[in-house]
């Protein structure tokens, strides 16, 4: 079913949901009308009046009519808002959860009958159409239901499709990742202006070089290893950076970070 004919209605409009909503109608082609917006907080809901969509603080009143649900509200939020919508919910209609650490099983068992229940983890990059969401189906969730839900988030960046068992590692990952490598254009930046660069013109190539570092790896069939050894030339500067970076750590930093922040989603995923 393709992802115009879908109404949606998104329960927790902030930073996350929102995020999709301006994401979805700037660069996914979804009309803003078909789009219901649930938030208790009058400001959120005005800036989306403003985009067109429909917008309500009444959760229950806004699922009938919607053929996708998305669940973007707070995990702790979730035991209270999934008992109040439980016999709303038609299987007829799709439940996509964007929480962290609440397992498909779980919603699934606030839910009376076979609701498709797919999880995603995206970033708030899909306001820029630029976001890497993975997802995982849980037991009612037909292949369609879950190609619906991929075919949203592609919308809006791109998507893969992991086994549940995976979420936590995606969490570290791209979850966390936006944080990384903001640390790291920043840092990439400081040394910019330590050899003499002004902050603004430093920043702008410590970004436009990540971006296109990055463009580089998904457009080419290379490994970055290959990548980095065609820029890097013996006895040149940029193998002079290199092996500061192998001394300093930065890969050991990078992967321990990954990890951490893996572990601790699992932590926080424990009832
Ligand atoms: N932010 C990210 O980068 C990111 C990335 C991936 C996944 N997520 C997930 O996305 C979810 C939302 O995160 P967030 O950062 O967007 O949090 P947020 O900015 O606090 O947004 C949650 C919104 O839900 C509203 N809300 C509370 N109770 C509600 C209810 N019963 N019905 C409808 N809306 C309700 C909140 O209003 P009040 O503030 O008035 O309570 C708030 O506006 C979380 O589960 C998080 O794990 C976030």
């Amino acid at each position: 079913m393709a992802v115009e004919a879908q109404r949606l209605a998104v329960l927790g409009a902030g930073n996350m949901g929102s995020a999709l909503i301006h994401g979805l109608v700037q660069w996914g082609h979804v009309e803003p009308g078909c789009i219901t917006a649930v938030d208790p907080r009058p400001s959120v809901r005005q800036s989306l009046d403003a985009l067109g969509v429909a917008t309500t603080d009444q959760a229950p009143a806004a699922l009938p009519g919607h053929d996708v649900i998305i669940l973007a509200v707070k995990p702790q939020v979730a035991p209270a808002l999934l008992a109040e919508l439980c016999d709303q919910v038609e299987p007829e209609q799709t439940v996509i959860s964007v929480m962290a650490g609440v397992t498909t099983a779980a919603i699934e068992g606030y839910l009376s009958g076979s609701v498709p229940v797919v999880r995603a983890m995206p970033q708030t990059l899909v306001r820029l159409g630029a976001g890497a969401t993975a997802l995982c189906a849980g037991h009612h969730a037909t292949a369609d239901a879950l190609a619906l839900a991929v075919a949203l988030f592609e919308r809006v960046g791109s998507a893969v499709v992991v086994p549940e068992s995976l979420m936590d590692a995606v969490t570290g990952l791209s979850g966390s990742g936006p944080a990384y490598l903001y640390t790291v254009i920043e840092a990439l930046s400081d040394g910019g202006v330590r050899v003499g660069l002004p902050r603004d013109v430093a920043l702008r190539l410590a970004a436009q070089t990540a971006l296109g570092a990055a463009r580089m790896v998904l457009e080419s069939t290379d490994h970055p290893a290959v990548l980095r050894d065609q820029v890097t030339s013996p006895g040149g500067t940029t193998i002079a950076g290199v092996h500061k970076l192998e001394e300093k750590g930065l890969r050991d930093a990078l992967i321990s970070a990954v990890q951490a922040a893996a572990a601790r989603a699992a932590e926080l995923g424990r009832p």
